[in-house]
């Protein structure tokens, strides 16, 4: 049966770097505060002349050449952004057009912090249905450009990077003991659409338009109800497919979660039971980059040497949405 294996992963992020001494510059907040709250310590800026696509692209190509495969190769490119290069064409084509991967399709999933998850579990299932035998997912977000630099209650938050992997198909069985992606298990919950938005810039209130207020096109989070959710769905989602392959926390190599705040991964970490080793978390160093977190994290421990042939990894995303999912893979 054909099933999905991880060939390679790249990770790309901004040299400019914010710290949490330049925020309090900014607004009425101090790096105690954010770091006791967060976890955060600095973010990454992208330069004014960056956008999503170029970030991804640097992202894409890292995993291209752990891959050992050519751009042309791909057959499918799925890019997971809230902060697309613009409306459309979608940013997956822009950066199909300068990887030079002509014969793919690519096209963009919106799915804000869990981004990432949903297009690993898109791409899986284009893999087993025999569709496409190679296919280049990203993570990528300038979440500077959408942030509310005059809100210290979310401003704090976020940074800018990507992550990618290059997925191919395998004929061997990861249940079984081989690398691959196992379960993937993704959910929404659109009644909550407002715990996390930009109200501003799409159909409903488009650019130039009279707006009540004029802060609409910047992100809003209902922070403390998104937190108490987030814990919930992350360690139901890590329970089902641990679960569903017969398999125990214990067993995981590596946990890795979207890094939102580091009181959310350590309540998710002593709700599953998990040692330090066992978790992953980068957050100190680029805050909370939505849609890339996730590859970017998986990239840095995989070229850390974290993670060796064999070992059971679980991907935890929530975002937005509100969306959250897991994903279990044999590394
Ligand atoms: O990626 C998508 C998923 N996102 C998340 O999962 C985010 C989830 N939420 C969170 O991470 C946390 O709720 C926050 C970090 C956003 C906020 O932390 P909190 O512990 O929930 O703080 P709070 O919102 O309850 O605010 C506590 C106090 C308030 O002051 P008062 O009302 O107690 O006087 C805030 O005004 O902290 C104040 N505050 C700040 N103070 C200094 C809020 N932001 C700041 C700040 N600096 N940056």
């Amino acid at each position: 049966m054909t099933a999905t294996v991880i060939a390679g992963t790249g990770s790309y992020v901004p040299e400019r770097v914010m710290t949490n001494a330049e925020l309090e510059r900014m607004v009425d907040t101090s790096d105690e505060w954010i770091v006791a709250r967060t976890g955060i310590r600095e973010r990454r800026i992208a330069a004014a002349d960056q956008a999503t696509s170029d970030l991804g692209l640097a992202a894409a190509r890292n995993a291209l050449a752990a891959a050992g495969m050519r751009a042309e190769e791909l057959e499918l490119i799925l890019v997971a952004t809230a902060t697309p290069d613009m409306s459309f064409p979608a940013t997956a084509c822009l950066i199909q057009a300068q990887l030079g991967a002509l014969g793919a399709a690519a096209f963009d999933l919106s799915a804000a912090c869990s981004g990432f998850i949903y297009g690993l579990s898109v791409a899986d299932a284009f893999i087993r249905s025999g569709a496409y035998r190679n296919v280049l997912v990203i993570g990528a977000e300038t979440m500077s450009r959408v942030v509310d630099w005059e809100d210290r209650a979310t401003c704090v938050l976020f940074g800018d990077g990507a992550g990618a992997v290059v997925l191919k198909a395998t004929d061997a069985e990861p249940r079984a003991g081989a690398s691959g992606l196992i379960h993937t298990d993704i959910h929404s919950d659109g009644a909550a659409w407002d715990y996390i938005c930009v109200p501003g810039g799409g159909s409903r209130i488009p650019p130039g338009h009279a707006m009540v207020d004029e802060r609409a096109q910047f992100l809003r989070m209902r922070g403390n109800e998104t937190f108490k959710v987030a814990v919930r769905n992350m360690e139901r989602a890590a329970r089902k497919v641990i679960d569903q392959a017969g398999v125990k926390a214990d067993d995981l190599s590596l946990v890795v979660p979207h890094q939102a705040n580091a009181r959310i991964l350590n309540a998710i970490s002593d709700r599953l039971g998990l040692a330090e080793r066992q978790l992953v978390m980068n957050l100190d160093r680029y805050g909370n980059t939505s849609a890339a977190s996730i590859p970017i994290a998986l990239d840095e421990a995989a070229r850390a040497g974290r993670v060796a042939a064999g070992d059971l990894v679980l991907l935890l995303a929530f975002g937005s949405g509100l969306t959250w999912g897991a994903t279990l893979l044999r590394w």
